[in-house]
């Protein structure tokens, strides 16, 4: 069923699994590979070209994996190389492809390099490999810089000898030094070793952060953060020669068949997005548009348009993604009040600071989740998909402060309550000590309420969301062709547009319903009543 199309990435729905939370086989609370395993075949039913499975290297997990021990190893928890094998050949056997997560920006402070660097002296090759300096004062016990880490708190750590180590997100996630031949040659080793392991494709974590360029002053966060990001200099961010890495990685995936694939995670200003998505680079780019967007007709619009012309640039296809394991889900970020003021964001960090979630209209979120998903699903490029969206799960604002793991929480007291409300294991039958999760206590708490939303329970009802995922899916594959899309004229509040094949996609963002265009109806996202759109929903039809 897999073939060696060299675009087969184009327009494909790729299903992002976090490993720790999708299934548990052996009851230990945290999800595993056999567990992913022996949902393959729930995998086959939703449709999907592919998976992308965020890390599951050995790690402390202090943040949730994306601190790695080792490369290219399986976490015992969660399996061995063996069991990778067999679940790269079930995925296969189901027709789906295989999308591995690298973090190449950090190691973990458990990595081999990173123990030995800090058991060697200031000035050796062991950490040279590291971003190290001395620190200020006569006694060097001042940070080289007040430079603050993407969790809060200080982005530099003393390791008692005078040096400081840089690090941009938790203290167990030493950055590491890109100029270091050694650092260049190990990935590319590791990038080999998962291609012949029969992976398709790369997800980049934090591709844009790679190349530094300190020099001798460091300057304050101040004047860090006063400097344009669109240039290419930036001495932390985005910097020009980031491309060096990815074009010889991209000789290395060019040498399979069909070449493997990337996906860059860059957090960058749009104008300068397709140079990561170029085809001598990775190839494509995450485009988070959609997610740090209002529910707004005028907006989705913009974001379209915007990006059909950026992967113009690059020759890529677009991706789109609504929600992951970084964001707040997209139910319950659609169910928020609206900001008074449009410019105003009621994205996902609104959304987690000040320590608590604000009121929530659940049903309205879902509702306009259902909504934005077909619209997403219409467009041309790439789907990526979050674990549990198909099933319309909320973001669980209750965790108990002692139950927490994300180090966004804990470096932010009271200000961030973290990533953990998207992470909670999946609800897969109505009963049992975790709902079908695994047979012991899930390592993150379910609320009560995902009893009636389990896999098992919507499998059954054609109204859930996992049939409309998986109706939208199959239609999808079987309507999508090219790549164009048309805008049709339409009120204030709705867009429409067609795609090849007489497919069409009208979404009314507004409270009131619109009239239905002609055409035979495929799928919608909310009952309809007659010939109208209802309001804050989507419907697909066809025509000619
Ligand atoms: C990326 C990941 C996120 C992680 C961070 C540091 O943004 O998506 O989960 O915490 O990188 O690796
Ligand atoms: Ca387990």
């Amino acid at each position: 069923m897999i073939d060696d199309d060299p675009f087969w990435w184009r327009q494909a729905a790729v299903y992002q699994i976090y490993p720790r939370s999708f299934a548990d086989a052996n009851g230990d609370g945290i999800g595993d590979l056999p567990g992913i395993g022996s949902r393959v075949s729930y995998l086959r039913r939703l449709a999907v070209d592919a998976v992308w499975l965020s890390p599951f290297y050995p790690s402390a997990l202090v943040d949730g994996g994306y601190d790695v021990d080792d490369y290219r190893d399986v976490d015992p928890r969660l399996g061995t190389l063996t069991d990778f094998d067999a679940l790269v050949s079930d995925l296969r056997g189901a027709g789906i492809r295989l999308i591995v997560d690298i973090v190449p920006n950090h190691t973990s402070n458990r990595h081999e390099w990173f123990v030995e660097a800090l058991a060697s002296p200031p000035g050796s090759a062991a950490r040279d490999r590291y971003i190290f300096r001395d620190g200020l004062g006569p006694d060097k016990s001042i940070p080289p810089a007040d430079w603050t880490s993407a969790f809060g708190g200080p982005a530099w750590e003393p390791v008692g000898d005078g040096q400081w180590y840089l690090h941009f997100f938790a203290t167990e996630q030493p950055d590491l030094n890109w100029d270091n031949r050694e650092v260049r040659h190990d990935f590319l080793k590791t990038l080999k070793f998962w291609s012949d392991r029969g992976v398709d494709g790369f997800r980049i974590d934090v591709a844009h952060g790679l190349a530094k360029r300190l020099g001798e002053e460091l300057p304050s966060q101040a004047a860090l953060d006063a400097l344009p990001r669109d240039d290419g200099g930036h001495p932390l961010w985005d910097r020009d020669e980031v491309h060096e890495i990815y074009a010889e990685w991209r000789a290395l995936f060019n040498s399979y068949t069909p070449p493997r694939t990337a996906v860059a995670e860059a957090w960058v200003e749009s104008s300068r997005r397709h140079r990561y998505a170029s085809p001598e680079g990775l190839g494509q780019a995450f485009n988070f548009d959609l997610l740090e967007a209002n529910f707004d007709a005028k907006e989705f619009r913009r974001i379209v348009d915007e990006n059909l012309a950026l992967a113009a640039l690059s020759g890529s296809s677009t991706t789109w993604v609504l929600s992951n394991h970084d964001v707040v889900r997209h139910a319950t970020r659609y169910g928020l009040p609206e900001p008074a003021d449009p410019a105003e964001k009621h994205g996902s960090e609104w959304l987690r600071s000040g320590g608590t979630f604000p009121v929530l209209d659940a049903e309205r979120g879902l509702r306009r989740a259902r909504a934005a998903t077909l619209f997403e699903l219409a467009l041309p490029g790439s789907a990526y998909l979050y674990q549990g969206e198909e099933l319309g799960l909320h973001e669980v604002a209750d965790i108990p402060d002692e139950r927490r793991q994300d180090p966004a929480f804990f470096r932010n007291p009271g200000v961030d309550i973290g990533r953990d409300g998207c992470r909670v294991p999946i609800p897969w039958t109505p009963y049992g000590p975790s709902f079908g999760f695994g047979s012991g206590e899930p390592h993150l708490p379910q609320p009560p309420s995902w009893s009636a939303v389990a896999v098992e329970v919507q499998a059954t009802d054609p109204n859930s969301t996992f049939w409309l995922y998986r109706d939208a899916l199959a239609l999808r594959r079987a309507l999508q062709t090219g790549e164009e899309l048309e805008w049709i004229p339409s009120k204030a509040d709705v867009v429409h547009f067609r795609r090849p094949n007489g497919w069409e996609t009208v979404m009314n963002f507004g409270t009131t319903p619109v009239a239905l265009p002609e055409g035979e109806v495929l799928l919608f996202s909310s009952p309809l009543d007659g010939l109208e759109v209802p309001g804050e929903s989507t419907v697909w039809l066809r025509r000619g």
